[in-house]
């Protein structure tokens, strides 16, 4: 039997997670979204291209309909509003809170022993409040966001050295947002650390425009943000998790102590395996490195305490 993944928002980002996912066979795709026709037919057009490209993972797309998604095995959640140019992913907060809510109450009474992947912004905050609505263990339950940030890391180390994406290899910590932690030092080309090929100057450049590399999608989009590198970092989790890979991946995790970090979601490196997050990997940083965290961890938690005040006002 083929294993289910539901994708939750059939937008730019859910809509690529699906073919990403369907042509590398990994399972079959329920699509959901609110409106009317899209996920059907975003669903259809997935699978007609399926003779072309030789799969057979089948897809198919309700409105609001979740009875199909019954027993799914992942379920990623791209549902929400995107970050529009001159909009921060704080500016989400109030509407993508109520939307994961209510598809979180769905999907706990249809799929209670899924795992969640969370991709909707702003990211750590959105994965509280999975785990707040679902009650799920916390290995279940997980943000993406890490990988992301960490491609773009190795994709402007690429550009900028001439050598193969394959060969570098990086990590990004924090919050997905301006906080977020690259770590040059953990950024290596074959094993070499980049420090050798670049000079510091060069390489904090390189950490800003990673900082900003969700903004400077946007402002050249204009009309959405990135889909393309956020679904295949997306199934990269979805990969992982089904065909129990035991891979060391950047994903948000919550953690009760680990970096000396209590009941937060914060992008740290996970091995992610069929149980969701098996392990937390607590790196030795270097005081600098910590602190940085620590700052972004904060900027998470001021999210969350907003989240409790805009509940509380309901
Ligand atoms: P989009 O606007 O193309 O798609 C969002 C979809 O969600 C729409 O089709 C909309 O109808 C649907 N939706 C809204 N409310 C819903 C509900 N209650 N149930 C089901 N579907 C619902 O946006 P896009 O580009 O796909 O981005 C989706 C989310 O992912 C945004 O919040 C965006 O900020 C976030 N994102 C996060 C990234 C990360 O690194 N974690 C990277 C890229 C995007
Ligand atoms: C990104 O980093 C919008 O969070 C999204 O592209």
């Amino acid at each position: 039997m083929r294993r289910k993944v539901t994708v939750v928002g059939a937008g730019n980002v859910g809509a690529t997670t699906a073919m990403r996912i369907a042509q590398k066979e990994l399972a079959d795709v329920v699509l959901v979204d609110v409106l009317e026709g899209v996920p059907a037919g975003k669903a259809l057009d997935l699978y007609e291209s399926a003779p072309i490209e030789g799969y057979d993972s089948m897809v198919q797309g309700y409105t609001s309909d979740y009875s199909n998604a019954r027993d799914s095995d992942v379920v990623v959640i791209t549902a929400g509003i995107a970050r529009k140019p001159g909009m921060s992913r704080d500016d989400l907060l109030s509407t993508n809170m109520g939307i994961v809510e209510s598809v979180c109450k769905e999907v706990a009474s249809v799929a209670p022993d899924c795992v969640i992947i969370v991709v909707s912004n702003p990211l750590d905050a959105m994965c509280h409040v999975a785990l707040d609505t679902t009650g799920f263990p916390k290995n279940r339950v997980m943000g993406m966001a890490g990988i992301l940030d960490s491609a773009r890391f190795r994709a402007f180390i690429s550009m900028e050295l001439g050598i193969s994406v394959e060969n570098i290899h990086a990590l990004v910590l924090g919050g997905h947002g301006d906080t977020m932690v690259p770590l040059p030092r953990f950024c290596t080309i074959s094993g070499i650390p980049v420090s050798e090929f670049l000079p510091e100057s060069r390489i904090d450049e390189i950490v800003e425009r990673t900082r900003n590399g969700g903004a400077e999608i946007v402002s050249l989009l204009k009309t959405g943000s990135a889909y393309y590198a956020p679904s295949s970092a997306a199934v990269e989790m979805v990969e992982a998790i089904l065909k129990d890979k035991k891979k060391i991946l950047p994903c948000a995790a919550y953690l009760e102590g680990e970096y000396g970090i209590d009941n937060l979601f914060v992008g740290v490196p996970v091995k992610l395996g069929a149980n969701g997050i098996e392990e937390i990997i607590e790196l030795k940083l270097t005081e600098e490195e910590r602190s940085a965290l620590h700052r972004s961890a904060e900027a998470v938690r001021a999210l969350v305490e907003d989240m409790k005040r805009l509940r509380g006002g309901k």
